[in-house]
């Protein structure tokens, strides 16, 4: 394993982050109605055992509990498991199975005990391939024959297009940081400035299929999360007018697997089967 980006790393970059509303602002609506669209797609019905891995405050673990399946959630920031056991004990009824924390290159869950893995966070944040190799072969391990696994990449251009459409471009701190993710996605931000995310690794599409490919998966599919969505001018007023938002969706949808705009996600998704 390697130890660049260490977990304590990991730790420090999420105390300060608010992941836990981050879903619910601009843009990453958008990221969390197709993460759950995608999921849809091919989910089993429930009751079926699923392990969010990087579940964060349990965003999509806790929406699959209460639509009935058996959801276990993995984090590593203690953080995030407890606000993860928070929003399970708000929702009696149908709570998460456990929360942890926990490293997604080695999951407690014993071999072929799930039918579905998420792996929405440890893929752009183990910046090792051998890392990523890891995580992606525990997956595999832990699933039944046939079961499936989505794990979510960072596109290779999406700081490219973040800083042009976010205005921070022209930041002198920045442009290394561009450069680099140009160069080779290694995402490496030394400047301090939460803005620029933490050490991180952004895939091409290609690559995110070649990791699956190498862990033993078959790629089902792989498809642009916002697609260019992301980039609306204005993206809240025509978010929050239901007919622009199904026009929004209906777009993305369209281009999810067009080869020359899958790079222009800010995230890309491949689904995998054991
Ligand atoms: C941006 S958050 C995404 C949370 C949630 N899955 C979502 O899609 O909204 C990324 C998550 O990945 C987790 N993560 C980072 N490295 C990990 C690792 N080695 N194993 C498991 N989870 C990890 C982080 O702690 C964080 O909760």
């Amino acid at each position: 394993m390697s130890d660049h980006n260490s977990l304590d790393d990991i730790v420090r970059y999420y105390d300060d982050a608010k992941e836990s509303s981050r879903l619910g602002a601009g843009w990453f609506q958008l990221e969390q109605a197709r993460t759950q669209e995608l999921i849809l797609r091919h989910l089993p019905p429930a009751p079926a055992t699923v392990v969010d891995v990087g579940g964060g405050a349990g965003a999509y673990a806790c929406w699959l509990a209460a639509r009935g399946y058996h959801v276990h959630l993995i984090d590593p920031v203690p953080k995030h498991v407890e606000q993860a056991r928070a929003a399970s004990m708000r929702q009696a009824e149908h709570p998460l199975a456990s929360a942890q924390v926990g490293d997604a290159r080695h999951l407690p869950q014993g071999d072929a005990t799930a039918d579905a893995i998420l792996l929405l966070g440890p893929l752009y944040h183990l910046a090792e391939r051998e890392d990523r190799l890891a995580c992606l072969r525990e997956a595999h391990r832990v699933l039944r024959p046939r079961g499936l696994a989505w794990g979510a990449g960072i596109s290779r251009f999406a700081s490219l297009f973040d800083s042009l459409s976010g205005g921070f471009f022209d930041d002198p701190a920045f442009a290394p940081i561009l450069a680099r993710d140009l160069e080779d996605g290694q995402h490496r931000n030394s400047t301090g400035n939460p803005l620029y995310f933490t050490d991180a690794f952004f895939h091409r599409p290609g690559e995110l299929s070649r990791d699956f490919l190498a862990a033993g998966f078959q790629v089902v599919e792989i498809v642009a999360i916002e697609g260019p969505g992301w980039l609306a001018r204005d993206f809240d007023r025509l978010w929050n007018d239901p007919l622009q938002r199904e026009r929004m969706l209906a777009a993305v949808r369209k281009v999810e697997r067009e080869p020359s705009v899958l790079g222009a996600s800010s995230h890309i998704m491949a689904i995998g089967r054991k």
